[in-house]
């Protein structure tokens, strides 16, 4: 068989299949470009080996698409690997592998192998793995200094001096000087340029200073001059920080390519060439096309054109590790998380109020809210003490809860949708636990609901209750909007966890908010809903809401009594038992609202917890897959 020996890679054989049947070519060792580490001393460095990578998905027609196909190969500490190919090669299904992130559906063959430093993959290795994804994943609301500082917060242990000593340190190192206190942004909302926003995401992963880090096209979209320095950043770190260093790439300049010492071509997810970047690559590429290199050609330049021109059809590098596959004595020490779980809650929560507060807590949504308000209490006022004048009190309480059920809901039905991508990489990163997240979120719902729901709804109480009311029927109307908000807020991230996709949440939570209404008992009163369904009213928060409300508008500081209309509907009203009014117990009887107000706080607190329990379970369900 045909053999490749390159230079630098003692533990290793290289063969090479010319599967298309061209003659194979034994190239000549030559020296790789900015080697660090002689060949005698990479055994001494952590390795990372990988052997015979091979996965595919499935396709419409049932059929299956290989798209890695047998990647065998070694990195080091020290050292900077580059994967190049064509888009579509396989390059982020590479990395994605040796990160232990692959997509579920990406099927992964049982031959495949990967040892971190003589480790096979386990949760140990989380926090000694960092990843930076082809698509920028960071939080646009924060800046530049924020976003470090909350990474260094939930990923760094020791004190706050140490932290923002290492946050400012990776700022200078990042040359990130001139952007530190500028918003991050991204969609929408204006903030740095894409290469300051990239050398973020960087710095992010940096934090933790892990051993290995995947680094999935840093410099896409760059300049050639950007992405030198972010090259360079990390060629310093290779060394400076002892780490493995592995970067696909599209387009490197020539200096750029001069920094990495190995490279992995793919194509069509076959490895073509595993190597030193040097000479032996075009070594390699001349003999295998039969071509050469143009002399004024940017030699990666060359090395696409002949993938993209099909000249590496066919062409399959076979490289095996003959020995010390499991090498090195790498111990993975970080077990558990770097700051303990109330912190974890903190620092999250503080990290969405900064969200909450660029995005909801600005002067358009508050007037949204007060005019919201103000338009629907202009419809209660003037309420007297008529019969005719208990229906718009039922209207006002169905109103209230309408407020509290759909705020909240909406407030957080997309809450993991939103942070899908920043959830995932802190979780895959182990910077906290789940649960640690999923408390953190659910409380910081609160201050929307406090600030928003409370200027709307306290709005419609002042019109319309501006006559009656009294200060011990306000607090307990507070309270009652809080608590009711509070609820639907825990079933809106119920909901949000519940349903895996999210196409169907806005379906689902139509649904629900339909059930949720009719069985209030504002459409139809219990009494009169036939037998058999009257469970679904006994379920539905909303009915126990709606109670409420009712009864603090009639019961709590005030005592209205109504008079009765000529043709009452109210038993009370009836000429042998009448006394003339109509009392706040005969309303709420009249609309089988008479569960005592104690029973509905206890029912909704009860639910609250039910709610809360059953999305965390659904919610661990969903990011499972980011766990192990
Ligand atoms: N989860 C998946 N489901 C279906 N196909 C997939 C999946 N992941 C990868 N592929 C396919 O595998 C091939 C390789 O994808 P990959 O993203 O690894 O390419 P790439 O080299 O990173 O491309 P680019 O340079 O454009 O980023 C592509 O054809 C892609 O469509
Ligand atoms: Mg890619």
């Amino acid at each position: 068989m045909p053999k490749l020996i390159a230079s630098g890679l003692s533990s290793m054989e290289f063969t090479q299949h010319l599967e298309s049947g061209k003659d194979p070519l034994a190239v000549p060792g030559g020296a790789g470009s900015g080697t660090k580490l002689a060949a005698g001393n990479l055994e001494a460095s952590v390795k990372l080996s990988f052997s015979n990578l091979t996965a595919h998905v499935g396709i419409p027609n049932g059929g299956k698409k290989v798209i890695m196909d047998g990647i065998t190969g070694s990195a080091h500490t020290r050292q900077v690997m580059a994967v190049m190919g064509a888009t579509g090669c396989g390059k982020t299904t590479f990395l994605s592998a040796l990160g232990n992130r692959l997509d579920p559906s990406v099927a992964v063959s049982d031959s495949s192998q990967i040892s971190y430093g003589g480790q096979a993959w386990s949760p140990a290795l989380k926090r000694r793995v960092g990843f930076i994804e082809q698509d920028d994943v960071t939080f646009p609301h924060l800046t530049v200094r924020q976003a470090l500082t909350f990474a260094a917060r939930l990923r760094l242990s020791g004190t706050d001096e140490q932290r923002a000593q290492r946050v400012e340190e990776l700022i200078g190192q990042m040359k990130l000087e001139k952007c530190a206190d500028a918003l991050i942004g991204g969609g929408m909302l204006r903030g740095v340029s894409g290469g300051e926003r990239k050398r973020v995401c960087i710095a992010t992963e940096l934090i933790s200073k892990p051993t290995f880090l995947f680094c999935d096209e840093p410099t896409s979209g760059l300049d050639s001059e950007t992405a030198l320095v972010i090259i360079e950043v990390l060629q310093e770190l290779t060394c400076d920080a002892g780490m493995c260093i592995i970067c696909s790439i599209h387009q490197p300049s020539s200096q750029v390519y001069a920094q990495f010492d190995d490279l992995c071509f793919l194509d069509g997810g076959r490895c073509v060439y595993f190597g030193k970047a040097g000479e032996t690559a075009i070594s390699f590429f001349s003999a295998a096309t039969k071509s050469v290199c143009p002399a004024k050609y940017n030699p990666p330049d060359w090395f696409m054109e002949q993938a993209v021109r099909g000249n590496l059809a066919g062409i399959k590098m076979d490289v095996e590790i003959t020995s010390n596959f499991h090498v090195g004595s790498f111990e993975a020490q970080d077990r558990g998380f770097a700051v303990p779980f109330g912190e974890q809650v903190a620092v999250i929560f503080a990290r969405s109020w900064e969200k909450t507060k660029v995005q909801k807590l600005t002067t358009p949504f508050y007037l949204q809210n007060i005019i919201i308000g103000l338009v629907m209490g202009t419809l209660f006022i003037g309420l007297g003490d008529d019969e005719s004048d208990i229906f718009p009190r039922v209207s006002v309480a169905f109103n209230f809860l309408m407020g509290a059920i759909y705020l909240p809901i909406m407030e957080v039905l997309f809450v993991f949708v939103e942070d899908s991508s920043t959830l995932r990489k802190d979780l895959l990163v182990k910077a906290h636990h789940p649960f640690a997240y999923f408390v953190a979120r659910t409380l910081s719902v609160a201050p929307v609901l406090g600030v928003l729901l409370m200027l709307m709804k306290v709005s419609t109480y002042i019109l319309t209750f501006y006559k009656y009311g009294s200060f011990e029927q306000f607090f307990t109307f507070l309270a009652a909007q809080f608590l009711v908000g509070s609820i639907f807020g825990s079933l809106g991230i119920c909901v949000a966890a519940f349903v895996q996709n999210p196409a169907y949440l806005m379906t689902t939570t139509m649904i629900l908010f339909v059930w949720l209404i009719s069985f209030s008992g504002f459409f139809v009163p219990t009494s009169s809903i036939m037998p058999a369904l009257r469970w679904m009213v006994a379920i539905n928060p909303a009915s126990y809401g709606f109670a409420l409300f009712f009864q603090v508008i009639l019961k709590v500081g005030v005592a209205p009594s109504f008079s009765c209309d000529e043709l009452s509907s109210f038993k009370t009203c009836d000429a042998v038992n009448s006394n003339g009014k109509i009392t706040p117990d005969d309303v709420l009887e009249h609309y089988s609202m008479d569960t005592p107000i104690e029973t509905c706080f206890a029912a909704l607190l009860g639910m609250f917890a039910f709610c809360f329990a059953i999305g965390y379970y659904c919610f661990k369900q969903k990011v499972a897959k980011w766990l192990q």
